[in-house]
C-alpha cells in the first residue's frame, strides 16, 4: 500500500525540514476551497469537538427554544479529482526530468528541485478521483457531534427517524452523510451504525441541470474571461517566475497550471495528511494571496455573483429550505404530523456558493476582476473562509414569544441576513418578507430553461 511507504517518507521529510527551515510560511489560510475547516476555527486543532454555545443568539428577552435545524453541508476533505491528479503528474514528471538534467548537489538555485525529487513521491492515482479521505470522514463525524451538542433537543436519539438526510450522488458526499450519521450514533452510544439517507441531485446538484448555467457560464469561455486574464496577468507571472527561480528552472517550463498544481499539492498534503509538503516552500504569503485570488475569481464568476444565473440555479434548494422552515414554524394542532426536527443536506462548494449568493451574501461593492487585485484585499468574498472542506450553512428556527425567529450561521459563525442587519435572529416573517421576491418567483424552469413553470414542455425549444 502506498500509505505505509509514503507516510514513512513524509515523516523523514518533516524531520528534515523542521531542522533546516526556520519558519514555515503560514499560507494555509489561502487555500480557497481546498482549505481545512480548522483554518476557520483554529481552536478545533486543539479540541475538535469544542463548541461555543454563545453563537446561538435568539433575543435574551424572549424565551426561545430551537425547533428546527436545516444544515447545508459540504463534503469533507477529499482526494484531488482526476483532472488535478493529471496536472500533479505532469508537475512531478517535470521535476524528475529536470532534476536528472541538473546535477544533484550543485547547490544554489536548483536546491529546492532536488529536495523535492529526493523527499517526495508521486502517490496520487487516478482512481482516487475526488473520494473522501479518512480525515474527511472525521470532519463530518466531528461536525455532527458539535451540532448535536449545540442542538441536543433536535438531534436527539428519539428524533432519529424524523431527521431528514439527503445527499448528492457523488461518492464523497455519500461517504460524508454516512460519517455524519456515525458521529451522531457514536454519541447516542449505538453499537452498530445504521445508515438512512436519500440521494437527491435535483436538490444538491441543481447546477448541472440548469441549462442556462451550463450553456451560459460553465461551457462559455467569455463568461470566465476575468479568470483567464488574471491567469496570464502580471501578478501570476511574478509568482511563476519566483517559483521557477526557486526550482532553478527556465520559467517557460512552468505553465500557470503547473504553478497552481504545486500550490494545490501543498494544500492537499496538509488537508489529507496534516503535513507541510516540500512543495509548500515554493510559496510565500504574497504568492499564496495571488493564488487564492485566482481561485476566488473562478468561484465568483462561475458560482456566485459574477452571473446571476449561477445563483438562480439554486432556486430548487432555496424553495426546499423555506418550505421546510414554513412547516416547522407553523402552529400545530395536536393531530398534525410532527415536523422534521432537522434536515441535513450534503453537497458541494458548488451547492453552497450559489445559495449564499442568492441570499445576497458576500456581495462586495466592486466585483473582483483581473485588473483590480490590489484593491481587493479587504473583499468579503474569500472562499477560504466561506467554503473550506465540511463548510456548513445553518438555518436555525426558534420558537419565541413573538413568533418564530430564524438565525443564520455560516461555518458555525453567526451571519446576519442582508437587509436585516439589526438582529442575529430576526422574526421569521421578516426574513420571508425580505426574500418575498424569491419566495414568489425564483422559478427553476423559467430561469434555467427560459420558459415559465408548470405549462409543460415548450415546443419552441
Ligand atoms: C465564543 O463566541 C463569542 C462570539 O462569537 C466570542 O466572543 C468568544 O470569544 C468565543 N469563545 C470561545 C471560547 O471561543
Ligand atoms: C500534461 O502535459 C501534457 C504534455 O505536455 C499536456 O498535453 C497535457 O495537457 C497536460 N495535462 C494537464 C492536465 O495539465
Ligand atoms: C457567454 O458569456 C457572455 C459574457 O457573460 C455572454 O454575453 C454571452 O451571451 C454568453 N454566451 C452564451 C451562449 O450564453
Amino acid at each position: 500500500m502506498f500509505s505505509v511507504r509514503n507516510s514513512l517518507g513524509l515523516v523523514l521529510v518533516l524531520t528534515r525540514l523542521s531542522c533546516t527551515s526556520v519558519s514555515v510560511p503560514d499560507i494555509a489560510v489561502y487555500f480557497g476551497t481546498k482549505s481545512r475547516y480548522e483554518e476557520v476555527h483554529p481552536n478545533l486543532l486543539r479540541d475538535p469537538t469544542s463548541i461555543n454555545s454563545s453563537i446561538l443568539r435568539p433575543p435574551p428577552s424572549e424565551r426561545c427554544t430551537p425547533v428546527h435545524l436545516t444544515a447545508v453541508i459540504r463534503h469533507g476533505t477529499r482526494y484531488p479529482t482526476t483532472k488535478n491528479i493529471r496536472r500533479i503528474r505532469n508537475l512531478s514528471q517535470l521535476v524528475r526530468t529536470e532534476s536528472s538534467r541538473t546535477s544533484a548537489g550543485s547547490g544554489g538555485s536548483a536546491g529546492r528541485l532536488h529536495e523535492i525529487q529526493n523527499s517526495w513521491d508521486m502517490w496520487y492515482t487516478d482512481e482516487m478521483d475526488g473520494q473522501l479521505v479518512m480525515k474527511g470522514r472525521e470532519d463530518l463525524r466531528r461536525l455532527a457531534k458539535r451540532l448535536l451538542a449545540l442542538f441536543p433537543s433536535l438531534l436527539s436519539e428519539e428524533n432519529q427517524r424524523r431527521i431528514s438526510l439527503r445527499s448528492s450522488s457523488k461518492h464523497r458526499c455519500i461517504s460524508s452523510v454516512e460519517a455524519f450519521q456515525e458521529g451522531l450514533q457514536e454519541v447516542w452510544n449505538h453499537r452498530e451504525v445504521q445508515y438512512r439517507h436519500e440521494v437527491d441531485d435535483e436538490l444538491m446538484r441543481f447546477f448541472e441541470r440548469c441549462r442556462g448555467f451550463v450553456e451560459g457560464v460553465e461551457n462559455n469561455r467569455t463568461a470566465l474571461l476575468e479568470v483567464e486574464k488574471f491567469k496570464h496577468g502580471e501578478e501570476m507571472e511574478r509568482v511563476r517566475r519566483r517559483m521557477a527561480e526557486k526550482l532553478g528552472l527556465p520559467h517557460q517550463r512552468l505553465t500557470p497550471e503547473l504553478v497552481e498544481a504545486a500550490f494545490f499539492l501543498c494544500s492537499y498534503e496538509l488537508a489529507i495528511k496534516s503535513v507541510h509538503s516540500p512543495w509548500c516552500f515554493l510559496f510565500d504569503e504574497s504568492d499564496a494571496k495571488v493564488l487564492e485570488y485566482k481561485s476566488d475569481l473562478k468561484q465568483y464568476w462561475k458560482r456566485s455573483h459574477g452571473h446571476v444565473i449561477s445563483s438562480l440555479s439554486s432556486c430548487p434548494l432555496f424553495h426546499h429550505i423555506f418550505r421546510t422552515l414554513d412547516k416547522a414554524g407553523r402552529p400545530r394542532r395536536s393531530t398534525d404530523a410532527v415536523p422534521e426536527p432537522a434536515s441535513i443536506l450534503v453537497g458541494h462548494a458548488e451547492t453552497i456558493l450559489p445559495l449564499l449568493s442568492l441570499l445576497g451574501l458576500y456581495k462586495d461593492q466592486t466585483p473582483p476582476t483581473a485588473s483590480n487585485y490590489r484593491s481587493q484585499h479587504g473583499r468579503s468574498f474569500r472562499t477560504s473562509r466561506i467554503v473550506p472542506y465540511a463548510a456548513n450553512v445553518l438555518f436555525v428556527l426558534y420558537d419565541c414569544q413573538r413568533g418564530p425567529r430564524l438565525q443564520l450561521l455560516i461555518n458555525e459563525t453567526p451571519v446576519r441576513f442582508p437587509g436585516l442587519e439589526k438582529e442575529d435572529a430576526p422574526l421569521y416573517r421578516d426574513v420571508r418578507l425580505t426574500y418575498r421576491h424569491l419566495l414568489d418567483g425564483c422559478d427553476f424552469e423559467r430561469e434555467c430553461e427560459g420558459r415559465s413553470g408548470g405549462r409543460g414542455p415548450n415546443i419552441e425549444l
